[in-house]
């Protein structure tokens, strides 16, 4: 994986990045922890310990208890008395892409709805753009993510939609992240109107053997004027057959077929779920998994909601209340892409997720950070507990509560990845 890239520091830093993740480093004094660790401390499912302190050896956590009995560690930074969370687990992005759209979002703000179109001209642009110009964006976006808290972030291709196009996105994202997921199946390409069983055979083919050797997942945009129902169907199972788990963008511009396909094939997460019937709640809440990571467990197709696509195309945001309350595994995520949500800032999800889809701040942190690793299949991150990794972020605030309260601050003062200190905003 790719470094978060170091600055020289300046004057006036209060904490001296380190370089290396050898050793041991001990975070002190911090005046609030989440660990996301269900019946750990209070705070429910945050599992909120007080004056508390973390170790971290060889890029993992070693050790969370009382500030009072802290271990000896070779380094030592103080969080003087901050909020440390888990770092942001940022489970849907679309960061392999050429060009912009923001006449297209000017012209959504002055009343044109979004439907999707302008997909095609990223495809355009992409297509044109050379490796190096495609993978500096990604490295641009990574880092400006990095810097807002985010240390897992899931790529996606689909600005390609050719062989070549889509396996090279794919190359480019796999340096830059573990999880990286195949959507050959964005929208039908110009080259292939009104032949989309053409399409939907090429992707399953050819496109899909480039793909899949740099891919852990395929995902498919189930919608009308994108993928019919029985065309994701093949294609997911495609992708299952060579050993990608499946996530869906699902009922984003009306109700649609795409939850429930999702959780018929097992998807690891629906990703949208803006136009729900009661249907669709209930398959997604049927599916229970035992797991000591939140009461009572999680579902196993998690429900990613994206209220940055809601912002940037002023649409009505998805009834989060109504999913939580049904009991479904709920996860948060940006979106990232040059069309319907250019944001790569999960803070900015958050407050929007509690200030416009009923979340609590808990709630909303909590699906920011372990919903992400749910929507993910990952137990290694979105948590501050023994052996998970040391991903975290030290807030310039005293509580998680202030993600929300602050909209817009940039709180993050400090992140880590693998143990290692990251650049100061
Ligand atoms: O998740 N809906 C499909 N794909 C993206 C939008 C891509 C675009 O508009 O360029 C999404 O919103
Ligand atoms: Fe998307």
């Amino acid at each position: 994986m790719t470094g978060f890239p170091e600055r020289p520091v300046r004057p006036g830093d209060r904490l001296r990045p380190a370089v290396r993740n050898s050793g041991s480093l001990l975070v002190d004094n911090i005046g609030e922890l989440v660990t996301n660790s269900f019946g750990a401390g209070e705070g429910g499912p945050l599992g909120i310990r007080r004056n508390a302190a973390l170790l971290v050896e060889d890029g993992v956590v070693a050790w969370v208890g009382s500030a009072r009995d802290t271990p000896a560690a070779d380094r030592r930074i103080d969080a003087e008395g901050a909020a440390v969370l888990p770092g942001f687990v940022d489970s849907h992005a679309h960061l392999v892409f050429a060009g912009d759209r923001a006449a297209e979002f000017a012209a959504r703000m002055a009343g044109e709805p979004y439907t999707g179109g302008g997909i095609r001209t990223t495809v355009g642009a992409t297509r044109a753009a050379a490796d190096d110009e495609l993978r500096a964006t990604v490295r641009r976006l990574r880092t400006e993510a990095m810097r807002q808290g985010t240390t897992t972030i899931e790529i996606k291709s689909g600005y390609g939609l050719t062989v070549a196009d889509e396996a090279r996105s794919l190359r480019i994202a796999a340096e830059f992240s573990e999880d990286t997921t195949f959507l050959g199946a964005h929208v039908v390409p110009a080259e292939y109107a009104n032949r989309p069983d053409d399409y939907v055979s090429m992707v399953c083919g050819p496109m899909l053997a480039a793909a899949a050797p740099y891919a852990r997942w395929i995902d498919v945009f189930c919608e009308r004027g994108a993928f019919d129902v029985d065309h994701a169907r093949a294609i997911l199972a495609c992708g299952q057959a060579v050993g990608l788990g499946v996530r869906v963008h699902a009922n984003q511009l009306g109700p649609g077929p795409g939850v429930q396909l999702g959780v018929e094939l097992g998807a690891a997460s629906v990703d949208h779920c803006t136009h729900l019937s009661d249907a669709d709640v209930e398959a997604l809440a049927a599916q229970r998994v035992d797991c000591m990571c939140t009461e009572g467990g999680h579902t196993a197709t998690v429900a990613t909601l994206l209220p940055g696509a809601e912002f940037s195309t002023r649409s009505p945001y998805p009834d989060a209340r109504r999913l939580l309350d049904a009991g479904v595994t709920v996860a948060l995520a940006t979106d990232c892409n040059p069309g319907s949500s250019y944001t790569s800032s999960m803070p900015f999800c958050v407050a929007l997720a509690v200030r416009e889809m009923r979340m609590t701040p808990a709630e909303a942190v909590w699906a920011a950070t372990a919903g992400g690793a749910a929507a993910l299949r990952r137990t290694d991150v979105g948590r501050l507990t023994r052996g998970a990794r040391a991903d975290l972020m030290i807030l310039d605030a005293p509580s998680h509560l202030h993600l929300a309260y602050r909209p817009g601050v940039p709180l993050i003062r400090q992140v880590l990845h693998n143990g290692v200190p990251q650049c100061r905003p």
